[in-house]
């Protein structure tokens, strides 16, 4: 079985995600990471990109990934960066980075090797129900209000609220506009609005949802 989870920033999609694969005991991958690690690789050390940081793509770099909801990690050309990837430079520059053809298309293969050699996934990102699975037998979108989110968010990264909602706001915009793959909801996914609910009646909702469907 394979689970397609999408939704903007701070919806909760990660943790119904992680929860629905240790549950059901499916692979997990978190394709937001996948991103976010290209562009800490392009990045290298710096806060910005280089102007011609498209020419960089050429090079695709060896990425990685444990599958696994209890144990996610990324690696980078043999280097872990699964916590350098949360940081605010990252997270500044990763819809730009999201948003070129090339990265899509290149992570987008990935994404479908990882699911054929796992026996069941929960692939949660922005475009698994539309373009990556298609055929999921189970497609999830999450969603809360803005508010809400940047609440959350904020106390995840010990930030203040305001800053956070306006970085979410002005990255729900870019993800959602974009030419590419933009963030959809599939025709044949079911909404879980987590707004008003405790992690553990999202997760609950989550599996409610997944259950109905078999
Ligand atoms: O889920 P996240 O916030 O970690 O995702 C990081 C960025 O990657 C986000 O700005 C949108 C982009 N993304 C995407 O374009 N497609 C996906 N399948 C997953 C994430």
């Amino acid at each position: 079985m394979n689970i397609a989870v999408d939704g903007p920033s701070g919806s909760g999609k990660s943790t119904v995600s992680k929860a629905l694969a240790i549950n059901l005991n499916l692979a997990y991958l978190d394709t937001g990471a996948m991103y976010r690690a290209v562009t800490a690789w392009l990045l290298g050390d710096s806060t910005s990109l280089v102007s011609n940081w498209q020419n960089m793509l050429t090079k695709k770099v060896n990425m990685k990934i444990n599958p696994n909801a209890a144990a996610f990690t990324i690696l980078i050309d043999e280097q872990d960066v699964t916590e350098e990837i949360r940081s605010q430079r990252v997270t500044d520059t990763v819809s730009l980075v999201a948003a070129e053809a090339d990265v899509r298309d290149w992570m987008v293969q990935l994404q479908r090797e990882i699911m054929s050699t796992s026996k069941g996934i929960v692939m949660e990102g922005r475009d698994i129900g539309t373009v990556v699975m298609p055929d999921a037998e189970v497609k999830i979108f999450v969603t809360a209000d803005l508010t809400k989110r940047a609440e959350r968010r904020a106390k995840e990264m010990a930030q203040q609220s305001d800053f956070t909602q306006q970085s979410l706001s002005s990255r729900d915009e870019k993800d959602s506009n974009r030419i590419i793959s933009p963030l959809l909801k599939a025709a044949d996914a079911i909404d879980l609005d987590t707004t008003f609910l405790s992690i553990e009646e999202s997760i609950e909702a989550a599996l409610t949802i997944v259950k109905r469907k078999f």
